[in-house]
C-alpha cells in the first residue's frame, strides 16, 4: 500500500519523480478548498509554500507521522503544536544558504545602482542618448553593510560582503566571536547597526521575537543615504512605517524580496514607489538549490512515514 502524502501545490514532475511509487499524493491548496474526504488518510505532508499549518488542522489528519517543508523557514507551521503531538517537522537548511546570499546581494546592487529603472529607461522611448548624469546610484563596494541576523545565510552574506571591501557590521542576540574571526565583520547592537550601515540586510527568521523588529523608531536610526534589504519575511519589517520612511526621505530606498502579505494588494504604495525593489520571494529560487531541497525535503518524508529519524529536523 502506497503512503498517503499531502502537498500543498501539485508536484513537479522532478518531485514526483522523487517520492516514486511508494507514496500516493493529493494535492490540497488549503482552506479555501473545503475539506476534502481524504484527509483523515494522510500520513505525511510535504509543503511548497507558506500554508499555514496548525494544531487544528493537525487533528483533522489521525495518521499523520510526518510534515516536511521544502524551505528553511517554518514560521507557517505551528512547531509547538507538532512536538506536543509527537509529528517530526522536516526543513531543508545549509543548502540554499549561498542562493539566498547570492540573492541578497543581487538586491543591494540593483537598488544601489539603478538597475530596475534603468533597464526600463534602456527599453523605452525616452533612451535617446547617453546622459552622463542620469540615474547615479550609490556606491556598494567600501560602503558598510548590517546584516541583522548572522546566522548561517547571514554569513554567507558576510563573505561575499569582504570582496566588495565592505565593513561588516552584524547583530545577533549574542556576539558570535568565531564568526567575527572568519568574517572580519563586527558585533553591533541594532541601534547601533543601523545608524552606521549603508546597506542594512535583514536574514534572520520570523519568530515572535522577530516580528515587526524593523518598524517606526528603528528606521529613523538609518542614514536618509541607506537602504534596507529585506530577505527575511515580510512580517519582519512594519510595512507603514517603512512606506512612511521611504515617502518622508528618511532611507533611501529599498529592496524587498518578502512582503506581508505575499503578495501585496496591487494598489499597495510600496508597488508604485520609484525606490523600491520587489522580488517574487526569489531568494533560493535557482534550478540547482530548488532541486536540492525538494530531494531533502522528500528524503525528510520518506524517512518520517518509514518511522527513520529526519535528516534535517526541526521540531
Ligand atoms: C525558505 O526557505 O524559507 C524560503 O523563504 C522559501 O519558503
Amino acid at each position: 500500500m502506497a503512503y498517503q502524502v499531502l502537498c500543498n501545490v501539485a508536484p513537479s514532475e522532478l518531485v514526483s519523480h522523487m517520492l516514486g511509487e511508494s507514496c500516493q499524493v493529493r494535492i490540497w491548496s488549503g482552506p479555501d478548498a473545503g475539506l476534502p474526504s481524504f484527509l483523515p488518510a494522510i500520513e505525511g505532508l510535504l509543503l511548497y509554500g507558506h500554508l499555514r499549518i496548525d494544531g487544528a488542522f493537525m487533528d483533522r489528519l489521525p495518521r499523520l507521522r510526518v510534515i516536511s517543508n521544502i524551505g528553511v523557514g517554518v514560521d507557517h507551521i505551528d512547531l509547538d503544536a507538532a512536538r506536543q503531538r509527537g509529528i517530526p517537522v522536516g526543513y531543508t537548511p545549509n543548502v540554499l544558504d549561498q542562493t539566498v546570499a547570492d540573492m541578497t546581494f543581487a538586491l543591494i546592487l540593483a537598488v544601489a545602482r539603478n538597475l530596475v529603472p534603468g533597464v526600463r529607461h534602456a527599453r523605452g522611448p525616452d533612451f535617446l542618448h547617453y546622459e552622463p548624469d542620469f540615474l547615479l546610484g550609490c556606491d556598494v563596494h567600501g560602503a558598510t553593510l548590517g546584516i541583522v541576523g548572522l546566522g548561517a545565510i547571514g554569513r554567507q552574506v558576510a563573505r561575499r560582503a569582504r570582496g566588495f571591501d565592505m565593513a561588516v557590521l552584524y547583530h545577533n542576540r549574542r556576539p558570535n566571536p568565531a564568526a567575527e574571526a572568519e568574517l572580519g565583520a563586527s558585533y553591533a547592537t541594532l541601534p547601533e547597526l543601523l545608524s552606521r550601515s549603508d546597506y542594512v540586510t535583514l536574514n534572520v527568521p520570523l519568530t515572535p521575537e522577530t516580528a515587526g523588529l524593523i518598524g517606526r523608531e528603528q528606521l529613523a536610526l538609518m542614514k536618509p543615504t541607506a537602504f534596507l534589504i529585506n530577505m527575511a519575511r515580510g512580517a519582519v519589517v512594519d510595512q507603514g512605517a517603512l512606506v512612511a520612511a521611504l515617502e518622508a526621505g528618511g532611507i533611501a530606498g529599498a529592496a524587498l524580496d518578502v512582503t506581508e502579505p505575499e503578495p501585496l494588494p496591487r494598489d499597495h504604495p510600496l508597488l508604485s514607489m520609484a525606490n523600491v525593489i520587489i522580488t517574487p520571494h526569489l531568494g533560493s529560487a535557482t534550478w540547482q538549490t530548488r532541486r536540492a531541497m525538494k530531494q531533502m525535503a522528500v528524503d525528510n518524508l520518506k524517512a518520517g512515514l518509514e518511522g527513520r529519524p529526519l535528516v534535517n529536523r526541526v521540531a
